[in-house]
């Protein structure tokens, strides 16, 4: 692949520099030593790869990305994600979607690299747990392949299930949690700590740049309507006028981010300087009681809609809330959409799915 962009570039170098990404235009500038004159043509036009694109964080973060002008690859497997996420994007001459399933390897020329790719609710990583930890840790070793070989900046989806049911509250960053390696969630959850442990492996040994975020509950448009996931579910049943189901009794605490702080979040730690590598936390800090959700949720679609409990799952956490202090110094970085303001919006997208 390498090869045939640099004999392309031979014959074309004016196009192909209008095309290019600033590190693989530097590089061939060297390669090829023609003039350093032509560098004004550069800019920071990026070519970057979005794995889990077609999901929905990878579909805001796309479209974010698109809006910047970069030139966006979407590589999905589809398993969790749609095509109507990204269908805004299709007509767009700098993006580009590719299905492919990330536990093979994948060869394209690129300068940045999010790593996205794995089913993020419980009934959908936990449908085929053995595909689940192979997307986490086989993604990340093809992924962190690929980007050891093009010399791209990596970022890492990881997860606050990293810290499992945290003893230490809220989690700071050096917190190393306290997961169940055997149980139901950890295909999710330990597949995300060997994918972490593999992309500092890759840092310290073959020197790659890497942002690793561990995101917390996120909510917003594009989420999947029948993912199990506490938002879209409370939402969607509200909207029918379905009973409301909590799962224990409703005292478990939670923190939700909207998508386009998160978005922010995740943009803002891939363009840090490379020894800004994380872990960092990525969530709202403000904890609301899963009860209080629900409530709100009924409040704002005026629904009919009551609460019924049902027992706790295993291995539930019983409190999760970031410590964001270190996004906040690192990144000036916090998130600013409150929850009834997001939840409105994310009102507005589910009404659509009815
Ligand atoms: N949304 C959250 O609250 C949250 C919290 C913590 C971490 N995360 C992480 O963020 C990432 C995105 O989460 P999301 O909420 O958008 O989930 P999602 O399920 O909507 O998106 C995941 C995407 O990855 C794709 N995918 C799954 N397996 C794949 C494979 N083997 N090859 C290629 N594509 C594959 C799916 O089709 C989907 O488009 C995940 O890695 C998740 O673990 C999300």
């Amino acid at each position: 692949m390498g090869r045939q962009v640099s004999t392309e570039i031979v014959k074309t170098p004016l196009i192909w520099y209008k095309k290019a990404s600033p590190l693989t235009a530097i590089s061939l500038l060297s390669r090829t030593g023609l003039n350093q004159s032509n560098k004004h043509i550069m800019h920071s036009k990026k070519r970057i790869l979005v794995t889990g694109g077609a999901g929905f964080l990878g579909s805001h973060l796309c479209g974010r990305l698109v809006a910047q002008g970069h030139d966006v690859i979407c590589v999905d497997n589809f398993f969790t994600g749609s095509k109507e996420n990204i269908a805004g994007l299709s007509d767009k001459n700098n993006f580009e979607l590719m299905r492919h399933d990330v536990t093979f390897p994948l060869y394209v020329e690129v300068d940045e690299i999010y790593n996205l790719a794995c089913p993020a609710s419980p009934i959908h990583y936990q449908h085929d747990p053995v595909q689940t930890t192979k997307t986490s840790v086989h993604g990340a070793i093809n992924m962190l392949g690929l980007a050891k070989r093009t010399g791209a900046k990596i970022f890492q989806a990881s997860t606050s299930e990293v810290y499992g049911d945290p003893q230490v509250h809220p989690q700071t960053e050096d917190y190393w949690g306290h997961v169940n390696p055997i149980g139901q969630r950890s295909c999710y959850d330990e597949g995300k700590r060997c994918a972490e442990t593999l992309f500092f492996d890759y840092h310290r040994q073959h020197q790659l740049r890497i942002k690793v975020a561990r995101i917390f509950n996120t909510y917003g448009p594009n989420m999947h309507p029948n993912d199990g996931r506490v938002v879209s579910n409370f939402i969607m049943q509200a909207l029918r006028n379905e009973p409301i189901t909590i799962f224990g009794d409703g005292s478990q605490t939670r923190s939700f981010c909207y998508v386009d702080d998160l978005i922010d979040g995740i943009v803002m730690l891939m363009d840090t300087d490379d020894e800004v590598t994380g872990p960092i936390n990525l969530g709202n800090p403000h904890e609301f009681t899963i009860r209080e959700l629900a409530e709100k949720v009924i409040e704002l679609t005026q629904s009919s809609s009551s609460l019924v409990l049902h027992p706790l799952p295993s291995d539930d956490p019983v409190q999760r809330q970031p410590n964001i202090g270190y996004a906040k110094s690192k990144l000036h970085w916090e998130p600013k959409i409150q929850l009834e303001e997001g939840l409105y919006k994310a009102i507005q997208y589910f009404k659509k799915m009815l």
